[in-house]
């Protein structure tokens, strides 16, 4: 069974699982490090390339304040926590999104982490911060404006690989597989250009409980689907 080479997930169900156990919202994601621990882990032994892990949408930052706060400074703690582990497994840690709107402290963690593990060749871990989809997009286009004002570009010639270069990591390539645990059935704003062709998986599992197996079984999923890429296949 051939692994896919790159697997987005979107980590939900944190809030639902803290309250069904009479827990403030800030405490499923606390649980959700086990749930990273465990995909980055099984990436690693299944071959996986790629590993986009929706962390903090555009959207997010209208959660309260606190909520906010929590997660960014599990950002940092995970970076601490994981950091020497991650650098022994060959992990290189990527960000996307509009990093530099992060709260200062947690922008130069990841900066840290990113330029630590960048000589790294095993699995590239990409941590999805103030990320939304359209704002890609919106900044692809902004970008392709200036270029063409400028001359450099021929507004002519802008085709799909001339917005794909523009995008935020240009060189990574699209997921095959995106997952979103919880049972919610939307794209939330994700990877809107790069998941024209994934495959898709919503297992009902909230994020705290992810653990291998249910990788064993989106792997299993996946491989059953054919992709045809708007082909006949
Ligand atoms: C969605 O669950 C989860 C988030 C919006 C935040 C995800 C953040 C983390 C897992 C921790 C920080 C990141 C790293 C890299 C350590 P939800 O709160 O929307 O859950 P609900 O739908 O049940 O309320």
């Amino acid at each position: 069974m051939s692994a896919p080479v790159h697997i987005a997930i979107v980590m939900d169900g944190n809030g639902r699982w803290a309250r069904a156990r009479g827990l403030a919202r800030t405490e499923g994601h606390k649980a959700a490090e086990t749930s990273i621990h465990e995909a980055v882990s099984w990436c690693g032994e299944n071959g996986v390339g790629f590993l986009t892990l929706f962390a903090f949408s555009t959207e997010n930052w209208s959660r309260p304040a606190a909520e906010v706060t929590l997660i960014m400074s599990l950002l940092r703690s995970f970076i601490s926590r994981n950091l020497p582990e991650l650098q022994r497994k060959n992990v290189r840690i990527r960000a996307t999104g509009r990093i530099e709107a992060l709260p200062a402290k947690a922008l130069a963690d990841l900066r840290g982490a990113v330029e630590a593990t960048q000589g790294n060749t095993g699995l590239q871990l990409i941590l999805a911060l103030n990320y939304g989809g359209r704002a890609e997009l919106a900044d692809a286009a902004r970008r392709i404006a200036a270029e063409a004002v400028s001359g450099s570009l021929d507004p002519a010639s802008v085709d799909e690989a001339a917005v794909a270069a523009r995008l935020y990591l240009p060189d990574v390539p699209d997921p095959d597989l995106v997952i979103r645990t919880s049972g919610e059935k939307r794209i939330s704003n994700f990877l809107l250009w790069q998941s024209a062709y994934s495959e898709f998986h919503f297992p009902e599992v909230l994020w705290p409980d992810f653990r291998k197996e249910h990788l064993d079984e989106a792997l299993k999923v996946f491989s059953s689907r054919r992709r045809r890429f708007g082909g006949l296949g």
